[in-house]
């Protein structure tokens, strides 16, 4: 039967590529960074689709440039051909967007991550970031959705992210019938740490994403605190049961459907001639058991408490020196938001201080790498022993589902109960609240002593999750929530 194509316009801040000049001068498409990317790729393939992005790079300013920004035609590394609109944002406006709103402030709030005591002191630099960068930038997204709703009218637009919640609203004023969607790839807080923004801000970001038809999470946890805050902030009518808002004489779907990856292109990256390579470098300063994390380096990866947790395991069984080792591997992540750059700061200290106290000729406890290696990463996921998600809270974690599936070891995965993986994933790791610092060391004891018969049902366990909610089953149910869709026959 011939395979249902649809019309998309996906808006999400990151392109799913970015342009770069070569040292010899040549034009070329990076793969955009990100899970969020990583995951809407495979959209590309099988829809018509336009995505439309912000120009981040200075050659994406060019080409953007180029195209007097309008979308052209581009073509993914598998050979799918899609639109492209590269948004170029004044530098200034973006800049207040990203750096001063979108992730110190937005991201804070989503993920817990204030010491309230002390932050945020939201003065004028927020106010007018709000209107100016946040405002300015939500604002041209919307008018280039428009603009391509002119051309295809009958497209369903797919927005992404705590980057646009202001769109869809404006969309919505332009283009009243317009189908409209959008996925959250981060938690939803409850609705007293909401209360951190002003008014005026978290009214918006309630009211703008409320324009949409259907809002998607990666769980019924953060569906549930999304639908507690619009009852909360808006007085909207909410059924829990169904998940639906009332609003404006509207009703807006809202459900939780966790995303997930292509397990056919991992396995064929483990394979990879770049993957084998770096598990050949790994191999000499390999223990006899690992525990590993990879990350970016965001504060919510809880990467500091990780390593305390440790050192306590080394403190309370000192048979595991010189035996198990742990590796981070570590993606450096916002590094012109001072809060980020701190963190790394952090993270290279308490990694030095446990080693300083630890470490021995011939045996180095923590191995701390801080650079952007994919392949590193995925040879890693194939040689742990323990695998450590301990997030303080994550929206899902791609790692806890992208490590198992090619690790060779029956690795155990030890994760925290506030990662939305956990949903899907904690009857088959060993699960930690991320603060309990000693509850870590433990899950991690438990974890290096586990038989081998229990070791191989739990990653079975997971593995048979994730084939069978695969990237495809993620899009498939993602897509059915899209109201008025247009398809075309192939
Ligand atoms: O959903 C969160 C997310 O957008 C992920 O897709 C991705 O891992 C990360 O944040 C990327 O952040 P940034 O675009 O700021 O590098």
């Amino acid at each position: 039967m011939a395979a249902v194509r649809r019309k998309l316009i996906v808006v999400a801040n990151r392109g799913p590529a970015s342009y770069e000049r070569a040292a010899n001068g040549e034009r070329v498409a990076r793969r955009g960074g990100g899970g969020l990317v990583t995951a809407l790729r495979g959209l590309v393939e099988p829809h018509d689709v336009t995505w439309i992005a912000s120009a981040i790079s200075d050659e994406d300013r060019v080409v953007s440039g180029e195209n007097e920004g309008r979308a052209f035609d581009e073509t993914s590394r598998e050979g799918a051909s899609f639109r492209l609109r590269l948004v170029a944002h004044d530098p200034q406006a973006y800049d207040w967007f990203y750096n001063v709103v979108s992730n110190p402030i937005l991201w804070f709030v989503q993920h817990y991550l204030w010491d309230l005591k002390e932050s945020p002191n939201l003065d004028d630099a927020f106010h007018h970031s709000w209107e100016e960068g946040y405002g300015a930038v939500n604002r041209n997204f919307a008018d280039a959705v428009l603009d391509e709703l002119e051309r295809e009218p009958e497209a369903t637009v797919f927005f992404h992210d705590y980057h646009l919640y202001l769109a869809p609203r404006l969309v919505r004023e332009g283009r009243p019938d317009a189908a409209l969607q959008h996925f959250v790839h981060i938690p939803w807080p409850q609705a007293d740490y909401w209360h951190v923004l002003p008014l005026v801000a978290r009214r918006q970001v309630h009211e703008g994403i409320l324009a949409n038809d259907a809002i998607g999470f990666h769980t019924p946890r953060w569906r549930r605190s999304f639908l507690r805050c619009c009852e909360d902030f808006l007085g909207a009518d909410c059924d829990f049961a169904v998940g639906t808002v009332e609003h404006e004489g509207r009703t807006v779907r809202v459900t939780a459907n966790p995303i997930s990856l292509d397990v056919k292109e991992f396995e064929e990256l483990k394979e990879s001639e770049a993957v084998l390579e770096a598990e050949r470098a790994l191999q000499p300063s390999r223990p006899e058991q690992l525990i590993l994390r990879v990350d970016r380096t965001d504060p919510s990866k809880n990467v500091v408490r990780g390593f305390r947790a440790f050192e306590l395991l080394l403190d309370e069984h000192p048979e595991l020196q010189w035996r198990v080792g742990m590796l981070a591997l570590l993606d450096p992540s916002r590094q012109d938001i001072p809060e980020y750059a701190e963190y790394v700061g952090a993270i290279q200290r308490e990694a030095r201080r446990v080693n300083d106290r630890y470490a021995r000729i011939g045996w180095t406890p923590i191995d701390l790498r801080v650079e952007d290696d994919f392949a590193a990463s995925v040879a890693a996921y194939k040689q742990y022993d323990v695998l450590l998600v301990n997030a303080i809270f994550d929206g899902l974690n791609l790692v806890a589902k992208e490590a198992p599936l090619v690790n060779t070891r029956d690795g155990v995965l030890v994760l925290s109960e506030n990662a939305g993986a956990h949903d899907e994933l904690g009857d088959f790791a060993v699960t930690v609240n991320p603060f309990d610092v000693a509850g870590q060391a433990n899950a991690l004891h438990e974890a290096l002593r586990m038989s081998a018969s229990e070791r191989r049902r739990r990653i079975e366990g997971i593995r048979a999750r994730v084939r069978e909610h695969d990237l495809a089953a993620w899009l498939a149910q993602e897509l059915e929530a899209l109201p008025g869709l247009s398809t075309s026959r192939r």
